[in-house]
């Protein structure tokens, strides 16, 4: 069953030939869209929906969270706001919740917030494992992940248990556990940053990775300057996440790699680093994507609106950038920029409609919630 999607307002395609279009249709038939072009020239359709003049954008595509956990860590965040710093060690007490919950338990914290997200037009998820730090517990969080979300990333390296030291527990993180995880999921990930891996700990866990099949992607930069962006370069990373802390060869190394610079702006502000400079990585020519972190130390949103319109009124983005990283960007963080992210014929139909004629509204209006309607791989979803 085919259906016409007219009266759009304002299209952003993300394609290079079709780009933004005004008075625009789209067409979807299943799970993919068939037709996109001007509302004057579509073709006829099985049904239709008039959006009298509504912006259409892709989907957001979340491509860093961290959904599998138990527990809340509302006063590690108070104690922040009044000064204290953020430390990685609050893993741990996540890692505690996690370890004591039930599968039930962590798949229902897992659903309501895909639900939240994809309510606000999130239309594709990344999520991690990372707060099970054993074999079994890692295990049970990417199997449960993977029947809740698009794409699974291993983080047994996200922080080394306190009952281990470090390069033993590299040793289990790239040996046992990634053998008993590496079948459920499509990436791993390492936390490179004083305080968790170092340099050559994060080589190991991501060269293990890799001989699995597995996929490449880095923490890194996060709370300092560090290895993290250049090993993820070196190394073929899908992308680093966080470079909240880049020098500039850090920035010229992004530039002249596939490697794509994910920034967390709610993060930043959770934690109080300050923002990313996602200017210098445009003006070199890296690849920025935009994603939420949510998870509930750091960052504890599913709302990619808010880091669109941060990235705008904080990081000087301009709003055609910060939605293009954070539709067309995730999805080449996940290295499926064909599929998602992106409106034409043959791409997945994932589809945001604001309740606003452009997508400048959604910096214009900050915090409004303007999503108006989602279909999420041809499913109306809201
Ligand atoms: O991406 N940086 C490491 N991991 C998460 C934080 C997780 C936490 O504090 O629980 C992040 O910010």
């Amino acid at each position: 069953m085919s259906l016409l999607l007219t009266g759009i307002g304002e299209l952003t395609t993300n394609d290079d030939e079709l780009g933004t279009l005004r008075d625009a249709a789209l067409v979807i038939d299943g799970p993919s869209v068939v037709w996109a072009g001007p509302a004057a020239s579509a073709p006829a359709a099985d049904s239709a929906v008039d959006l009298a003049g509504r912006a259409v954008l892709p989907g957001w595509v979340d491509s860093h969270t961290h959904l599998v956990f138990a527990g809340d860590r509302t006063t590690e965040f108070a104690a922040r706001m009044a000064g204290e710093p953020y430390r990685a060690g609050g893993i741990a007490v996540t890692v505690g919740a996690t370890r004591a919950a039930s599968d039930a338990e962590l798949t229902a914290v897992v659903r309501k917030h895909v639900a939240e997200a994809v309510s606000q037009g999130t239309t594709y998820i990344e999520t991690k494992t990372g707060y099970g730090l054993d074999v079994p517990n890692e295990l049970r969080s990417a199997v449960l992940a993977s029947s809740e979300v698009d794409e699974v990333t291993f983080l047994g390296a996200h922080l080394v248990p306190g009952d281990w030291d470090a390069d033993s527990y590299v040793d289990l993180v790239r040996g046992e556990m990634l053998d008993a995880v590496a079948p459920h999921v499509r990436w791993i990930d390492v936390f490179c940053e004083t305080g968790a891996f170092d340099g050559p700990q994060s080589r190991a866990v991501l060269a293990a990775g890799a001989k699995h099949g597995l996929g490449l992607r880095v923490h890194g930069n996060q709370l300092d300057y560090g290895p993290g962006v250049r090993i993820a370069v070196e190394m073929n990373a899908a992308s680093v996440d966080h470079c909240t802390y880049l020098t500039k060869s850090d920035i010229d190394d992004l530039a002249s790699s596939e490697t794509v610079a994910t920034l967390l702006p709610a993060c930043d502000l959770s934690t109080r680093q300050p923002l990313p400079d996602a200017q210098s990585l445009l003006n070199a020519g890296a690849t920025v994507a935009l994603a939420s972190n949510c998870n509930p130390g750091s960052s504890y949103t599913t709302s990619m609106a808010f880091c669109v319109a941060t990235a705008v009124l904080q990081m000087r983005m301009s709003v055609a950038e910060a939605v293009r990283a954070a539709t067309w960007g995730g999805a080449r963080a996940l290295r499926r920029e064909n599929e998602i992210g992106i409106l034409r014929p043959g791409s997945r139909a994932d589809i945001h409609v604001l309740d606003a004629p452009s997508i400048t509204h959604l910096a214009y209006r900050p915090g409004v919630p303007l999503t108006y309607a989602v279909w999420r791989k041809g499913e109306r979803a809201r």
